[in-house]
C-alpha cells in the first residue's frame, strides 16, 4: 500500500476557497441567508474537525444554528470507534428524512469515521437516500466542492477513497471556544491495535510542520486564548515521519516558551513511546499542566499482547512511578477496555489491582465492542455479555470510589484555576490537572485565573471559594 502523506497545496486550498466565495455569491443573488448544522460525535479530533466544517461554511455565507430542523444543511461528523456509537448516528440519520421533507431545500451529509467504512457508506448508498453526500476525513478539505456539486445539482456524491491521507494547512476554522483551544499537531494513526478501527479510517500517522503549529499556537494566544489542547491519537510519536530529529517534547518545550498567561494540555499519550524526557519536560515548564492522560487498555500483559499494544503491565507501572516522582501533583487518567476476547478472570483482576495501584483522578471504561476488519473481531470470546456487564460495573464502582477519596483530599487546598464559563448561576472552572471546579461570583471573571480554595467534594467535581 502506498503510504505517502499527500500535503495538499496553497493553490489546491485557495481553489476550495474560491469556490466558497462562489456558494455565498450564488446565495446572495436569490436573497437567501443559509443556515447549517453540524452534529458531531467522538473525540475531540472531531470537535476539531467539526470547526473547520464551520469554517468553510461561513466562508460560503451559512449562518451556523443549533439544531437541524429548517437548517439547510446538516452535516453529521461521526464515531465509528464503538457500535453503539454507530447505532446513534444510524438513528439520528434515519430522524433527518423527517426534517428533509419539512424543507426540501435541506442538504444531509455524513463524514467523520464512519465514512471511512466501506460497509457504512454501502449501507447509505443502500438505505438512506436522503443522504446528499458522504466523505471521509480525508477529504475534508474539499467540502466547498462537494456542497457546491449538490447545489448546483448533480447527483449524490461519495468522497471516500481508500488513502493514507492528507495534511490540508489554511482551512477557515470556527473555534468553538476563545478560551481553550484544540490544535492538531498530527493526524492519523500507525499502531493498529488489535480491537481498534481508528487507524483504517483515519489513515497513517502523519505531523504537520512544526513552524504550522507553532504559528497557530502563538496566533491564539496572542488572541486570548488561555488553553490549548495538542491533539493526535498518539502525540508521543509527533514527529517521526518527518525524520528532522525534533519530537514531542521539543514540541512541547517551545510551545511552552511562548510568551503569555495560558496552559498546554495533550492528548493521547500512548505508553509504548512516552518515556522520561517527556515527563523531564513536562516537570520543567510551568506552563505545562502536570496532567496525563495515559491510556493503559488491560492490566494482563498477555491481554496487551495481544491487544499489540507494545508495553506490559511492569513498563506501563515503571511509566507511572517516574512521571509521579518528577511531578508530585499530578493528575492521572486513563482508558480500560473490559472484556477483550479471550480475558480471563484472573487476567480481569490484574486490571483491578493496577487501578488500585496506580489510583487514577478518573478513567473512561469500556466494554469491547467488535469492529469489522479489526484482528480482534474475529478472535475467540467465549465471555458472557453478563460478566463483561459485571466486570465493567466493578471498574466502575471501584473508580468512583477512588475518584471520591481523591477529590475529598482536595478540600482546604487553594488551587490556581482558568475560570472558563458559567453553569446554573455559578462559574465554572478548571484546575490545572483539568478537575472541574463550580463557585461563586461575578460572571467578568470568566477568562482569568483565580486562587481557588477548595470547600467541598463529590465523585465528579468540587466546591470552591475564590
Ligand atoms: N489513541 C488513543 C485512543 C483513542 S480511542 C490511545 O491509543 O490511547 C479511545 C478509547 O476507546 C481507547 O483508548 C480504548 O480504550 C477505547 N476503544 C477503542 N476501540 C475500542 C473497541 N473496539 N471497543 C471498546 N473500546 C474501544
Ligand atoms: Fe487506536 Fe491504538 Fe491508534 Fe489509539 S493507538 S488510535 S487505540 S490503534
Ligand atoms: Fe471516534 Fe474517530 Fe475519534 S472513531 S474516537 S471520532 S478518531
Amino acid at each position: 500500500m502506498d503510504t505517502k502523506t499527500t500535503v495538499i497545496s496553497e493553490a489546491a486550498l485557495q481553489q476550495q476557497l474560491q469556490i466558497c466565495d462562489h456558494i455565498h455569491a450564488w446565495w446572495l443573488t436569490q436573497n437567501i441567508t443559509p443556515t447549517a448544522y453540524v452534529e458531531t460525535y467522538g473525540c475531540q479530533q472531531n470537535e476539531a474537525d467539526s470547526e473547520k466544517l464551520r469554517g468553510y461554511l461561513i466562508q460560503c455565507g451559512y449562518g451556523i444554528v443549533k439544531e437541524a430542523e429548517g437548517a439547510d444543511v446538516v452535516i453529521m461528523n461521526t464515531c465509528a470507534i464503538r457500535e453503539h456509537a454507530e447505532q446513534r448516528v444510524f438513528g439520528n440519520l434515519g430522524a433527518l428524512t423527517h426534517t428533509k421533507r419539512r424543507h426540501s431545500r435541506q442538504k444531509i451529509f455524513l463524514c467523520g469515521c464512519m465514512a471511512g467504512e466501506t460497509k457504512v457508506s454501502d449501507r447509505i448508498k443502500k438505505s438512506y437516500p436522503h443522504v446528499d453526500g458522504v466523505f471521509s476525513t480525508h477529504h475534508l478539505w474539499q467540502f466547498p466542492e462537494i456542497l457546491w456539486k449538490i447545489l448546483s445539482g448533480s447527483k449524490r456524491q461519495f468522497y471516500i477513497a481508500d488513502e493514507p491521507g492528507s495534511i490540508a494547512e489554511g482551512i477557515p476554522q470556527q473555534r468553538d471556544s476563545s478560551l481553550k483551544s484544540w490544535v492538531s499537531i498530527m493526524y492519523g494513526c500507525n499502531n493498529f491495535c488489535t480491537y481498534c478501527i481508528v487507524p483504517y479510517v483515519r489513515g497513517r500517522e502523519r505531523s504537520r510542520k512544526k513552524e504550522d503549529i507553532l504559528a497557530e499556537c502563538r496566533c491564539l494566544i496572542e488572541n486570548g486564548s488561555k488553553e490549548i489542547t495538542l491533539l493526535g491519537q498518539n502525540v508521543n510519536s509527533y514527529g517521526k515521519d518527518l525524520a528532522l530529529g525534533y519530537d514531542f517534547s521539543d514540541l512541547l518545550a517551545e510551545i511552552a516558551q511562548i510568551p503569555g498567561d495560558f496552559l498546554i494540555r495533550f492528548m493521547t499519550s500512548h505508553p509504548r513511546d512516552a518515556g522520561r524526557k517527556l515527563f523531564d519536560t513536562m516537570a520543567s515548564f510551568p506552563k505545562i499542566a502536570k496532567q496525563l492522560h495515559l491510556p493503559f487498555q488491560s492490566g494482563s500483559s498477555r491481554v496487551l499482547k495481544a491487544m499489540n499494544r507494545h508495553y506490559d503491565r511492569e513498563k506501563y507501572l515503571e511509566l507511572v512511578r517516574y512521571a509521579k516522582s518528577v511531578m508530585p501533583d499530578l493528575v492521572l487518567t486513563s482508558d480500560v477496555i473490559v472484556g477483550f476476547p479471550g480475558e480471563t478472570e484472573e487476567e480481569f483482576e490484574e486490571t483491578v489491582s493496577l487501578i488500585q495501584e496506580v489510583h487514577y483522578d478518573s478513567l473512561f471504561t469500556f466494554i469491547f465492542s467488535p469492529r469489522t476488519g479489526t484482528p480482534a473481531a474475529s478472535m475467540d470470546d467465549p465471555t458472557s455479555k453478563e460478566e463483561k456487564n459485571r466486570r465493567f460495573d466493578r471498574l466502575c464502582n471501584l473508580q468512583n470510589a477512588i475518584s471520591e477519596e481523591i477529590h475529598r483530599n482536595y478540600v482546604g487546598k487553594c488551587l490556581r484555576c482558568l475560570i472558563d464559563g458559567t453553569d446554573d448561576g455559578l462559574l465554572t472552572a478548571r484546575t490545572e490537572g483539568g478537575r472541574l471546579v463550580r463557585l461563586p461570583g461575578d460572571k467578568s471573571l470568566v477568562g482569568t485565573f483565580q486562587n481557588i480554595t477548595i470547600t467541598g467534594s463529590t465523585t465528579w467535581s468540587l466546591t470552591g471559594q475564590l
